[in-house]
């Protein structure tokens, strides 16, 4: 089954063919970064506009890179939920409109369960179950991925996302937007124990994050060293910044899957190109004889792959939309339509 599915809940206007859910025929992403990077982040109105700009060639291009038309299809996906309203609203009516115009079936697919697929895309033996750290620019969950289409989030941000807090963390030490990758990298350089920061925890809520505390901190201590006229070790910070968040979602990432029993971990969304991370994890994983799987990095960040391979697992489950499918900004990843 060959589906065409189109991503744009964010910064990026993504379009790809997917077959049964596991072989990518073509990908394409047009990133708006470099315009949102002069406002310091995404710039919603912006986004939108260029959706609709962009649309049009990138589908056109997912087309021609799998040497395909339109009638050699089976169905449509599109993102839906959550994200930008105004940008999940270009790749919604677009791909309505294409349904319309076809008689393809349209499937409604959410970002987030996009990103668990990005794995199997490049994991082809991995099935559900699994346990899921979904970290990305909005989100930081732990999902316990019990079927393709049956996911209960069991611990949560009670603030920042992980993304959110790299991003700011970044920023404030003076990395261009969007920051995670930038401090991921200096990061490398730097001695982590070189700075004490807070480690967050929530009372409580074992597998529940918070970040803000620990964002704080970061920014407290360059405020304070630059009214003193000095500066701080970028690297350094970054090192102590990067352990600090990895240090809590392994933690209690780790904790769940003991709890629950898991013994496939698997991570999804931008954060799970985080070089520690993936590190760490797997080496976890390796001491205690369980699996982990991550995307490649072409795979981790938005793209239209991830959707077509969710959308399949959608459409075997029955999750077909009519013409009066809507956009949804927030949507609950444990949804049944
Ligand atoms: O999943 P994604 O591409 O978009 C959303 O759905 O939000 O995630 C983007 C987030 C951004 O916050 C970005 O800074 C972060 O993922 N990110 C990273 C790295 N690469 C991307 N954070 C830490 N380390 C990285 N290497
Ligand atoms: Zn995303």
């Amino acid at each position: 089954m060959k589906i065409l599915s189109i991503e744009s809940s964010c910064d990026e206007t993504a379009a790809a063919v997917v077959e049964d859910g596991r072989t990518v025929l073509s990908s394409i992403i047009a990133s708006q970064v470099e315009e949102h990077k002069l406002y310091g982040g995404v710039v919603p109105e912006i986004a939108s506009r260029r959706h609709c700009e962009a649309i049009n060639g990138v589908v056109r291009q997912a087309l021609t890179q799998a040497a395909l038309s339109l009638s050699d299809l089976d169905a449509l996906a599109v993102t839906y939920a959550p994200g930008l309203i105004g940008a999940l609203l270009v790749g919604v009516n677009f791909t309505k409109g294409l349904s319309m115009a076809t008689g393809l079936p349209l499937i409604p697919v959410h970002h987030l369960r996009g990103h668990i697929a990005a794995n199997y895309l490049a994991h082809s033996t991995l099935t559900p179950p699994f346990l899921c750290l979904v970290v990305s620019g909005g989100h930081s969950h732990i999902v316990e991925v019990r079927d393709y289409t049956d996911m209960e989030v069991i611990g949560k941000t009670r603030d920042d996302a992980a993304g959110e807090a790299f991003d700011k963390a970044a920023r404030t030490m003076g990395m261009p937007y969007p920051g995670g990758i930038h401090l991921d990298k200096i990061a490398e350089e730097g001695d982590p124990s070189a700075f004490s920061l807070p480690h967050p925890k929530v009372d409580g809520a074992p597998y529940d994050f918070s970040f803000s505390g620990l964002k704080t901190a970061v920014i407290n201590l360059i405020h304070n060293a630059a009214q003193k006229g000095g500066s701080l070790p970028v690297a350094d910070l970054s090192a102590a910044f990067r352990q600090t968040v990895v240090d809590s979602l392994t933690k209690n990432f780790l904790q769940a899957a003991q709890d629950l029993g898991y013994r496939q971990l698997v991570l999804a969304g931008g954060v799970s190109a985080n070089a520690l991370l993936r590190r760490r994890m797997a080496e976890e994983c390796r001491i205690r004889g369980w699996n982990c799987y991550y995307p490649p990095l072409s795979l981790c960040g938005d793209n239209a792959a991830m959707i077509g391979s969710q959308a399949y697992y959608e459409y075997r489950a029955g999750h077909v939309a009519d013409t009066s499918l809507n956009a949804r900004p927030t949507l609950s990843i444990s949804y049944q339509p």
